[in-house]
């Protein structure tokens, strides 16, 4: 939800490493942003409302700078976004930054103010800096100080922490949120993730829950939660820094779009022997259990379709946030998928840890390496879709649906369900989707035109059946959270069950109408809307004659028919475009939509 980060090294460069750094991380949130800077001995804060670029302008005069700072872009999660409530907090001699929640805020901030301490702002982050502090004022070991205040914290954290006694030196710590330590040989950091480092080293450390590290110029130890020194295996990252930049496009989410045809055609060429997926027996489990959030369950609820239609395997689709409160059918002979785009998810997460406390296998689909699901979950197949800094996933969906068809795949042949026939369609499908899907994304004056048509509306319908719903599921959701037009998705059957009321004069249908079996319900669907006036844009195949289809649909988009393991994801990427082209002409901030964030590490 936030993104922090600490460097300290050997010459008085912090602020610009720091900086760097931080607008890397902007991504998980940017609400307010802050820095911690040692100066004339003395750690001085400077903060900002907004985006990142309001503190470089606080931050112009070139004697402001030293060789050791931390810093934090800030999604707010407790207290308005301003500069009282923005990151880093200090308290007596202590100055930290934070991700996460402290669930026991409350009862910590009344037992502290009987002690006599004030507050500034409303965080729970001020709480947390003045908790240690109270604890820092009888014990002076370091490291026994930050475990002793953090067995008191309920919740998640990911600290880097500045004491004032030692104001080169970072300790930081974390439990449930990300945080990773790269070694680099001018000096050490600490960040959020691995976009924080990789301007200046690929280098790094993954530190477990409850250890701390202490990090000086030149050296890096990390003490397990007995204080022991401990040795960790330095990882070399495999994404490089040129990958979190634009590289020409005007947002990162078009760059990423424009990505998918590579990614995905990867994906389909190096899984299918991927040794991950040919591990898993499906004959060993009753059902499935699928559990994401937001875009990720969409990717899931397809997943579902495919697997129900070719596999006869049961299976359920859940959001996290929702399964891991209620009873939920698992034991050992559930197989649950938990689906995660950055593997931080904290709902997703939790899903994970209930799923492996009930002996469910737990399979995880995730793209950043070595996140917290890849590393906890029973067995992962990482998607391989490279970083995706856009808040609005694109490539990041895409990439889980592929994975997903590899799998029904994998299990239709274990259950010699998969018909000669039918391998060879999805096989030329896999050779083409690279042209398949460039060809959707070059054919900007469809989907350019459909923009057109709906940036100043205020509401819009996506209507489908079977897999068309869940791209529905997957439109509606892109458009809302870039274009901030409010949108709902409908099981065109349903409609007209209550719905259909809202269909006035003009209100715009996207209807998705690709499964040849459910083509004609779509249609009778989307005349219904016609028919209170809808204004209607029909997504289709081009195996079909779009001629026929002027009777009730105003814009028709034909897109290249494929196999149904191959045909969402040439659907969605138009559904991405709409989405995209509306926010652009709708003049919104595209890679980072107010109120959102990439990574969602609180609950
Ligand atoms: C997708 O565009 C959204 N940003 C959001 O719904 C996202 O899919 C969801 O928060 C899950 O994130 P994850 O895949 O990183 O777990």
């Amino acid at each position: 939800m936030c993104g922090i980060i600490g460097y300290t090294g050997k010459s008085n460069n912090a602020k610009e490493i720091v900086l760097t750094g931080l607008k890397n991380l902007e991504y998980r949130g940017y609400d307010s942003a802050g820095i911690a800077l040692t100066l004339n001995n003395k750690i001085t804060l400077f903060k900002s409302k907004g985006k990142i670029v309001n503190l470089e302008e606080k931050l112009m005069d070139d004697s402001i700078n030293s060789s050791t700072a931390i810093a934090h872009t800030r999604w707010a999660t407790h207290g308005e976004p301003n500069e009282i409530n923005a990151h880093p907090h200090q308290s007596g001699k202590i100055t930290l930054v934070h991700n996460g929640i402290i669930e026991n805020y409350l009862d910590l901030k009344t037992y502290l103010i009987k002690q006599g301490v004030t507050f500034q702002s409303e965080t729970d982050t001020e709480v947390a800096c003045a908790y240690l502090n109270f604890i820092y004022q009888t014990q002076k070991d370091k490291l026994k100080c930050i475990h002793e205040a953090c067995q008191a914290f309920r919740g998640s954290y990911a600290f880097a922490i500045l004491f004032e006694d030692e104001p080169e030196v970072i300790y930081a710590t974390r439990k449930d949120s990300p945080l990773i330590i790269g070694i680099g040989s001018e000096g050490n950091f600490a960040g959020s993730d691995i976009s924080a480092i990789l301007d200046y080293t690929s280098q790094y450390m993954l530190l477990e829950k409850g250890e701390i590290a202490r990090l000086t110029k030149d050296q890096v130890e990390i003490f397990d939660e007995n204080n022991a020194p401990i040795q960790k295996e330095i990882k070399q990252a495999t994404w490089s820094a040129t990958e979190y930049k634009k590289n020409g496009f005007e947002h990162f989410m078009l760059k990423e779009i424009h990505e998918e045809p590579s990614v995905i055609e990867q994906i389909f060429h190096s899984h299918l022997a991927d040794e991950t997926l040919q591990k898993i027996d499906f004959s060993k489990f009753q059902e499935i259990h699928i559990v994401a959030c937001g875009s990720a369950m969409h990717a899931g609820m397809v997943g579902k379709y495919l697997f129900q239609n070719y596999t006869k395997i049961p299976v359920t689709v859940d959001i996290a946030s929702e399964y891991r409160y209620n009873t939920q059918l698992i034991n050992e002979k559930t197989l649950v998928i938990i689906i995660s785009q950055s593997g931080e998810t904290a709902d997703t997460l939790a899903a994970l840890r209930l799923a492996k406390q009930e002996k469910a296998t737990t399979l995880a689909i995730v793209n950043v390496v070595g996140s917290t699901i890849a590393r906890e979950a029973s067995l992962c197949i990482y998607t391989n879709a490279g970083p995706e800094i856009a808040v609005a996933t694109t490539k990041g969906y895409t990439s889980q649906v592929a994975i997903l068809s590899l799998l029904v795949l994998n299990a239709m042949k274990q259950k010699g369900l998969l018909s000669k026939e039918l391998e060879q369609n999805v096989l030329k499908d896999f050779e083409n989707i690279h042209s398949i899907l460039n060809q959707v994304i070059k054919n900007d004056t469809i989907y350019k035109a459909i923009a057109k048509r709906l940036y100043q509306q205020n509401d819009i319908f996506f209507i489908g059946r079977g897999i068309d719903y869940a791209l529905c599921m997957e439109g509606s959701l892109k458009l809302k959270e870039i274009s901030y037009i409010h949108s709902e998705a409908y099981a065109a059957g349903e409609l007209k069950h209550g719905t259909i009321s809202l269909i006035e004069n003009g209100t715009p249908v996207i209807a998705i109408a690709t499964n040849d079996k459910l083509f004609e319900k779509t249609v009778s669907n989307i005349e219904e809307t016609k028919a209170r006036g809808a204004y209607t844009i029909f997504i289709t195949t081009d195996n079909l004659n779009a001629d026929s289809f002027e009777s009730f649909s105003d814009i028709t988009v034909s897109l290249p028919k494929t196999t149904d393991f191959v045909q969402p994801i040439v659907v969605v990427t138009i559904l991405q475009l709409i989405a995209y082209e509306v926010a652009k002409l709708r003049g919104c901030d595209i890679d980072k939509p107010k109120n959102l964030a990439k990574s969602v590490t609180v609950e």
